[in-house]
């Protein structure tokens, strides 16, 4: 989670409260009930078991979150289902090294005393039973031929809460599935007979040269597949010299990941704007500093979706602890106590979104600007007349307006409608894409390059760093690109990509008319 959201109570009211003026310091307290010189005993810490009276154990020390819990992010229900207990092991996956550091030192109440932990019961769950029998069973990396073997192993290897929450999409899940079935009723028309022995890959996007037209659309929360989490995806994407979107709900800090960089290496860094607009404007500030190359507006989820699989997950998960005093939802969720991962992530986003803060962004960076949400041409002639340096056509992979297009029908609809605005701006898509066929399709009707969101997810839940490299298609891409008679990106072209079935008639794409 990077830091300046994480800082973001879904209550700003209660921000003052938390933000620590000086890093936690353990010492000028007063000494606690129960704890002695080798810490606080656990029987002490099981007495704060209640919403009204709060303490947790996070990695062998122990937290007074009782006024934490309102403006918990995550909700209130699961920190009371934990209230007297070690929560290490929710902890951990789901939250940043620097968390912690949200709390204010006074909270930090000290180790728990070692000597008073009951044995651990070391029996594995049913669900750590059933990963690790597959991640015993999980192919090498040679063997993953195609981005649905990972997608297929990583619902095997993944927690359930980890695998709803990437998977997840809105509603019936329509949009989710017609983004990646709609490449299916696109053909190529391969040209034959051209020399096609030299070539490669590379091309450049919103003025950034890539080695591949593929990037990694930012996607929150990689620590839920990989302890490692986005770090995974910097150093893949470095490996490889493409571009990462980091999403500002990644789970490492925005500082580790920036870290993680190969030297000169460019990201995109993501934003949600905040309903306090002075978090936002501090964030564009540090990315811009932070040698960000270009800065990805999200557009699309202004009105927050119904998650299905999430909520569902999010209801196993955060069961009512009987011994709590009261249960009523946390303020950090909106009211939806049981809303999944994705609510909890999003109290701090700003609904009140208008094409004016297209303006508030460029005020607060210089740099290039890429809105990312797009779902209609009108919007993207909108986006061209405001000078914008690049659109995503992108329905957030399914997961916020259920039944909006698929972002490849709308780049077809594009090409036949507006071909002027191929030259405006930088036109990108995502959304269904699974091979290297769907991202020849895309950049044949002019899309200058395509990204994954899921794809990466998955690999690098089941393989880590090798497996995130897996998903830039290199190999499938060249093979596309060859058979149809090409040897650069800069020579496909419209013509080489149209409906399924004869192209006459109705069903003959209208620019070879
Ligand atoms: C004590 C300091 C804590 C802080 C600063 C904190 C902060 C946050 C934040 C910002 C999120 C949003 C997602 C994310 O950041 O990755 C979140 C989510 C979450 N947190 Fe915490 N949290 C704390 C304690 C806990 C504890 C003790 C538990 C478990 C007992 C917990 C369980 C969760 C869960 C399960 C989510 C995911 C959303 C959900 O399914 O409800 N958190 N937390
Ligand atoms: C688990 C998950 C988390 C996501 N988080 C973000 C995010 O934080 N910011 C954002 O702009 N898009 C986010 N997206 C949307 C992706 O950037 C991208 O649009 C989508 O995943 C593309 O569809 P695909 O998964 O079929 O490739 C997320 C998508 C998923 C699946």
């Amino acid at each position: 989670m990077v830091r300046s959201c994480f800082c973001e109570p879904a209550d700003p009211s209660q921000t003052a409260a938390y933000a620590l003026a000086s890093p936690a310091r353990l010492d000028a307290k007063p000494k606690l009930a129960g704890a002695s010189a080798a810490g606080i005993s656990f029987e002490e810490v099981q007495k704060h078991n209640s919403r009204d009276d709060c303490w947790v154990i996070i990695d062998g020390k122990v937290y007074d979150v009782t006024e934490f819990i309102e403006i918990h992010p995550g909700g209130a229900g699961i920190i009371v289902a934990n209230a007297g207990k070690d929560a290490t092991k929710i902890f951990k996956p789901l939250h940043p090294k620097d968390a912690l550091d949200m709390l204010p030192a006074s909270k930090h109440l000290g180790p728990v005393d070692p000597s008073t932990l009951p044995e651990v019961d070391d029996e594995p769950t049913d669900e750590e039973k059933r990963i690790e029998a597959a991640r015993a069973l999980l192919p090498p990396i040679d063997s993953m031929h195609l981005l649905n073997d990972f997608e297929e192993w990583a619902e095997k290897v993944l927690s359930n809460t980890g695998w709803a929450y990437y998977k997840s999409a809105a509603d019936s899940e329509t949009s989710m599935d017609n983004n990646a079935a709609a490449f299916e009723r696109y053909y190529f028309r391969p040209r034959i007979l051209r020399d096609i022995t030299q070539g490669d890959l590379e091309t450049t996007v919103v003025g950034v040269k890539t080695a591949l037209p593929v990037f990694i659309s930012p996607a929150a929360m990689a620590k839920l597949g990989h302890p490692l989490g986005e770090v995974n995806l910097t150093k893949g994407a470095g490996a490889a010299g493409i571009v990462q979107g980091i999403s500002i709900n990644a789970s490492c800090s925005l500082d580790e990941i920036m870290d993680a960089r190969e030297e000169g290496q460019k990201v995109w860094f993501q934003i949600y704007l905040n309903r306090d607009r002075k978090k936002s404007e501090e964030l564009l500030e540090k990315v811009t500093q932070l040698g960000a190359a270009a800065v990805i507006f999200t557009v699309d989820v202004a009105w927050q979706s119904k998650r299905t699989r999430d909520r569902r997950s999010k209801a196993a998960v955060a069961a009512p602890n009987p011994t709590s005093a009261s249960d009523k939802p946390g303020k950090g969720t909106a009211g939806a106590q049981n809303a999944g991962v994705s609510q909890a992530i999003s109290g701090f986003q700003d609904p009140h979104l208008v094409w004016d803060d297209i303006d508030f962004i460029r005020r607060h960076t210089s740099l290039p600007v890429i809105v990312k949400g797009i779902q209609s041409v009108e919007d993207v002639a909108e986006c061209a007349a405001r000078g914008v340096d690049g659109v995503i056509l992108s329905n957030h992979g399914g997961r916020s307006c259920d039944y909006a297009p698929a972002p490849i029908d709308l780049l077809y609809e594009l090409r036949a409608l507006r071909p002027d605005l191929f030259d405006k701006l930088d036109i990108m898509m995502d959304g269904g894409v699974r091979s290297g066929a769907d991202v020849v399709k895309a950049l044949a009707l002019g899309a200058k390059a395509v990204g994954l969101g899921r794809p990466f997810l998955f690999a690098n839940s089941t393989h880590g760093q090798e497996g995130v490299e897996r998903v830039f298609l290199e190999e499938e891409i060249t093979n596309t690109i060859r058979n149809c008679g090409v040897s650069y990106i800069k020579d496909l072209k419209p013509e080489m990509v149209g409906p399924a079935g004869p192209w006459v008639g109705a069903n003959r794409p209208p620019w070879l008319k």
